[in-house]
């Protein structure tokens, strides 16, 4: 029996880093002269905000929402719940939502849906990375950092039950865990 964990780099810190660069680019161009509301989606996603929002050049509001789906493990279910509302008004707004992963849609649909309501200037979606093949609904991602295969995805934010989020590069783990 070994307790070593099973990972292997599947994306390493220096093209997440030009991958970030990248997307702020393109968000630097489409929000130039606007002050929008970015909100991240906790836990998974703090880092890659902290990273983005440091490139870029426009004044803007940072909030965050939680959100949590019925079901444990790796799977998830297509019920989800918001655990944490935003703080912020959303009316009027020009929101960016910032998502660590997509992966079946649910939770990215679900929020999308409860952010509609709210009526928002305009709506818009990043993603550090999508999981195309699971999709069980469909959203339109704006912004999507890496297209990745199906597996399970840790570090760079990325937990599983809580851990390996600190790891600096997005790592597969493997079956062993
Ligand atoms: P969805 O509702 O199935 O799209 O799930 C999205 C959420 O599931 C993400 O916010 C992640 O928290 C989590 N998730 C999906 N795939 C992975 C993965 O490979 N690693 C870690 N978390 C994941
Ligand atoms: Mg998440």
């Amino acid at each position: 029996m070994s307790s070593k964990p099973d990972l292997r780099v599947l994306v390493g810190r220096q093209e997440i880093e030009k991958t970030i660069g990248r997307l702020a680019d393109n968000i630097n161009e489409d929000y130039r002269g606007k002050n929008p509301l970015i909100i991240g989606i906790l836990i998974g996603s703090f880092v890659f905000l902290a990273d983005l929002i440091r490139l870029l050049e426009f004044p803007l509001d940072l909030d965050f929402v939680r959100l949590s789906s019925y079901g444990a493990g790796t799977e998830t279910s297509g019920k989800v719940r918001m655990a944490l509302e935003p703080g912020a008004q959303i009316k009027g707004r020009d929101v960016l939502v910032v998502e660590d992963i997509i992966d079946t849609g649910y939770s990215l649909a679900f929020l999308i849906d409860y952010l509609k309501k709210k009526e928002p200037a305009s709506l818009k979606l990043c993603v550090l990375a999508d999981k195309p093949s699971r999709r069980q609904v469909p959203v339109e991602i704006d912004y999507n950092g890496f297209t990745v295969p199906d597996e399970f995805l840790v570090g760079y934010g990325l937990d599983y039950n809580e851990k390996y989020r600190n790891l600096p590069d997005i790592c597969i783990l493997g079956e062993g865990e």
